[in-house]
């Protein structure tokens, strides 16, 4: 009898075949880009194998390639694109302001319109802007040094916060490295990482409020702030234990230290206020960034009056170049307030859960061992039967399942994030075509390798 992970094994051939057919100009665009770039990106996230596709446009949830294919765009820029390709207002918002100045190093009143709007949704009172998540999580960590006097900081196991050296620890830690679960290593990601950054770093697992507090036991006085996602999107979609983030900012309270909420990705996509509204729990600072800029590079981490404080009397740096800059202001201010209302998000939402339903059902039906997670318009499905609450349970994934999905739904169309541990993300633009469009090759793909 063949095993479930050899047809997955045996559709990853086949379907990596039919893609390499149907891309021909996206390999050729990719062997000359190699050439003067590594890997041919401009960011390793965006390499895959056999190749990427090349894209050439796109519009609301469709994305072509250069071989002219059309795919159903859910990967969504990594979940930037909430308020989908080039809506019109975004477009009509940048084109006003481009001939009109894109970048002033001095205040527009843009600035104060978009702090406004993240100010009403967010419920932290102040907010500076950043180019990045990346940016918006090395600021908010700076400031938390700042306002505590402290150098340490925790993070979880498997969280990604961006590129910023503090940040690039136990990433993806291969498992023969990470040591124990329930007390893990502090391992870099890749190379390049000063061995002083390692020991500024305590990592615990998601879900394991005694090893947060051993940590700070272990640590006295030393760790100024816990930067998690409220719900990780690095791993899938993993949801946290009921009462675990409230108890996790009393813990950090008890200990002088901060709590900080990473919702670049969960952010507007989760809910119109975010994954701190939903779980009703208010970190002392939040990270923003990917979809409230609706596809242009704008971030943002904001705080209460007393903490943003730091950076008005300059105790912490802040600043950039390119911060809050018109062209980015202009576009956020659109998706803000004209695109991702709290109607199209609610009905983005409503879609999303019809996906979810849809593939569950699919799963329940087949015995497939898989289960399917929904954060608001973002949605997965995890190859592991069971629920996963820590990076570790995420491990148990069934890669090979999870690769033949991912190449599966590619080569019918459907452009799903690569990297198996990131979810799809159904934007303000998908319709219920869209939808339907997925769940019947998702279906198709489920019933053969069950079969
Ligand atoms: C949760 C989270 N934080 C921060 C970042 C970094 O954002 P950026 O890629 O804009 O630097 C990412 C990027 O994927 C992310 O998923």
């Amino acid at each position: 009898m063949t095993s479930i992970s050899e047809k997955a094994l045996a559709i990853t051939a086949r379907e990596k075949e039919r893609y390499a057919n149907m891309t021909p100009g996206s390999q050729k665009a990719t062997e000359r880009a190699k050439k003067v770039l590594p890997l041919g990106v401009a960011s390793n996230f965006q390499f895959f194998e056999p190749h990427p596709i090349v894209a050439d446009h796109a519009s609301g949830s469709r994305l072509w390639d250069v071989d002219g294919n059309e795919f159903i765009d859910y990967n969504g820029g990594y979940g930037s694109l909430f308020a989908g390709h080039s809506h019109p207002t975004l477009v009509e918002a940048i084109t006003a302001q481009a001939p009109k100045g894109t970048l002033f190093t001095t205040p527009s009143v843009l600035i104060a319109e978009v702090a406004e709007a993240l100010v009403e949704r967010f419920q932290f009172e102040m907010v500076r802007f950043t180019n990045s998540g990346t940016e918006a999580t090395m600021d908010a960590l700076r400031l938390a040094r700042g306002y505590t006097g402290r150098e340490k900081i925790i993070k979880l196991e498997g969280g990604y916060h961006g590129h910023h050296d503090l940040v690039m620890m136990s990433v993806r830690p291969p498992l023969d490295k990470a040591g124990p679960a329930d007390h893990p290593n502090t391992v870099p990601y890749y190379g390049g990482t000063a061995k002083a950054t390692i020991d500024e770093v305590v990592v615990i697992s998601f879900n394991d409020l005694p090893a947060l507090e051993r940590a700070f036991t272990e640590h006295p006085g030393e760790i100024a702030a816990f930067i998690l996602e409220p719900v990780p999107e690095n791993m899938g979609i993993v949801l946290p234990d009921d009462g675990y983030l409230a108890a996790a900012k009393e813990i950090c309270h008890k200990h002088g230290a901060l709590i900080i909420f990473d919702e670049v990705k969960t952010g507007i996509t989760s809910n119109w206020g975010g994954a701190s509204t939903i779980y009703s729990v208010q970190p002392d600072i939040i990270c923003l960034a990917k979809s409230i800029g609706g596809g242009v590079p704008i971030a943002a981490f904001g705080a209460s009056r007393e903490i943003m404080g730091y950076i008005a009397d300059f105790t912490v740096a802040h600043q950039g170049t390119f911060n809050g800059n018109p062209l980015v202001t202009a576009a956020s201010l659109a998706v803000l307030t004209k695109i991702c209302t709290k109607e199209a998000t609610a009905a983005a939402i409503a879609r999303n859960a019809r996906l979810i339903e849809g593939c569950q059902k699919v799963i329940d039906e087949t015995g497939l061992p898989a289960h399917t997670v929904q954060l608001g318009a973002k949605g997965c499905v995890t190859y592991v039967p069971e629920r996963v609450r820590t990076f570790r349970d995420y491990k148990k994934t069934n890669f090979e399942l999870a690769y033949a999905h991912w190449i599966y739904m590619m080569s019918h169309g459907i452009f799903l994030p690569p990297g198996l541990d990131e979810q799809w993300l159904v934007s303000v633009a998908h319709t219920d075509a869209d939808i339907d469009r997925h769940l019947e090759i998702f279906e198709a793909f489920v019933r053969e390798v069950t079969a």
